[in-house]
């Protein structure tokens, strides 16, 4: 198979494939790989290292026309959609589940796309868990851009100048981007407090050194797959009464509490974010699901009473170098299913290709995504 390596859109700086990664693929058997030129550029990697490992560096139209599967971590532009053959293959990451809009071109065009987000949450799906690692990236950066914005220092300071207390952290939602946010503001000396309705999150919460925000009678099901679910208003009542107390009194908060397919919860109500301490900095990673916080305003950084309120979900792109190299990772394992020897091997009874594969032949495959899309 020929795979063609696009340019992401000008607000990513990440590539989805790196030369490392290109050169594994062609040792796999590609038969070619096509990168538009410059695709690698704001992440680091210039067209010399990808020629350097046998890709061939073509225009954006050449990769479009000439690749039997085109990898772009983002969704296609109009022009680009346009531009497909029937058959032909897409791989990425389009969050098939909250942007429904991407999927109806797909199926009209008959291309078969995978879209990495929408893998199950298995053991054997780790190594090419997209949102995974991107949550790495997303939970790591929002604790040192908070630590920038704060106006504060984040450890404990003892000096002839006075004694200046640590800061307190908050963290919203315990996976992996707050679980990766927690460990970050440890080692950065901050005080870390966290909340989660999962009760499994509680003992990972505790292992990295950080308080637990117990709220009891959070609702699970077995058949979320590890997700949290949406919660009954009177523990919602209770949880904000809780987030409530704890946040007053943080100077940094890290919202990461999503439900997949579904709105944000909202954990962070007005009147919270009114009682924190001016130059206190909220970063919430939910922002394109509605966000965390009811100020929340998606790519937006807004200031309410002193507090910096900075809704972004789209950090990884600002740590171009590694998020790339991870989500490229995470593309050769999935490719290592998808095509083994080079050649491509649709087996859609593996619930790897069955839930990720969100268009083909103008169906949809995945069940999750065909649940949503069927009306009840
Ligand atoms: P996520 O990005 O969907 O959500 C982030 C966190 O917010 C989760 O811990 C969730 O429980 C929490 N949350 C949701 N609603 C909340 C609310 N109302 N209040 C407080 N917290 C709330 O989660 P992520 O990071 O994708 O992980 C979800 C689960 O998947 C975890 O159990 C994780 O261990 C598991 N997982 C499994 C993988 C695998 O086996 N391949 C890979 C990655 C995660």
């Amino acid at each position: 198979m020929v795979l063609g390596i696009l340019k992401e859109d000008s607000f990513d700086n990440r590539v989805s494939i790196i030369p490392d990664t290109a050169a594994a693929l062609l040792k796999m058997g590609f038969k070619e790989i096509l990168l538009e030129a410059g695709a690698g550029e704001l992440a680091g990697y210039r067209d010399g290292s990808y020629t350097a490992q046998g890709v061939q560096v073509v225009s954006g139209k050449d990769v479009l026309s000439k690749s039997d599967i085109v990898a772009k971590i983002n969704p296609l532009t109009e022009a680009q959609a346009g531009q497909l053959k029937v058959g032909q293959m897409l791989i990425g990451q389009y969050n098939p589940l909250t942007n429904q809009d991407v999927v109806q071109p797909l199926l009209a065009g008959k291309v078969t796309a995978f879209s990495l987000d929408m893998l199950p949450r298995s053991t054997r799906a780790q190594a090419m868990d997209v949102l995974s690692s991107m949550a790495t990236v997303s939970g790591y950066k929002a604790v040192l851009l908070a630590a920038s914005e704060f106006n504060g220092f984040f450890p404990m300071f003892m000096t002839a100048a006075g004694t200046i207390k640590p800061a307190k952290v908050l963290i919203l939602g315990a996976g992996v981007a707050g679980l990766q946010a927690i460990a970050t503001a440890k080692r950065l000396g901050a005080v870390v407090e966290a909340f989660d309705v999962r009760a499994a999150a509680k003992e990972e919460v505790l292992s990295l050194g950080a308080k637990f925000v117990d709220v009891e009678g959070a609702a699970e099901s077995a058949a979320a797959g590890g997700y949290a679910i949406e919660q009954s208003e009177e523990f919602k009542q209770r949880q904000a009464e809780a987030v409530h107390k704890h946040a007053s009194m943080a100077d940094v908060i890290i919202c990461t509490a999503q439900i997949p397919g579904r709105k944000a919860p909202i954990l962070l109500r007005k009147a919270t974010v009114d009682a924190m301490k001016p130059g206190s900095v909220i970063i919430d990673l939910a922002a394109s699901s509605g966000g965390n916080c009811e100020y929340c305003e998606n790519g937006k950084t807004s200031v309410v009473n002193g507090v910096k309120i900075i809704g972004n979900s789209y950090l990884p792109a600002s740590v171009p170098r590694d998020a790339s190299a991870m989500f490229s990772k995470n593309i050769l394992n999935f490719m290592k299913i998808l095509a083994p020897k080079g050649e491509m091997v649709l087996n859609f009874e593996d619930d790897i290709l069955e839930g990720s594969c969100i268009a083909h032949q103008g169906q949809v495959i995945s069940p999750r995504l065909k649940a949503l899309l069927t009306p009840a």
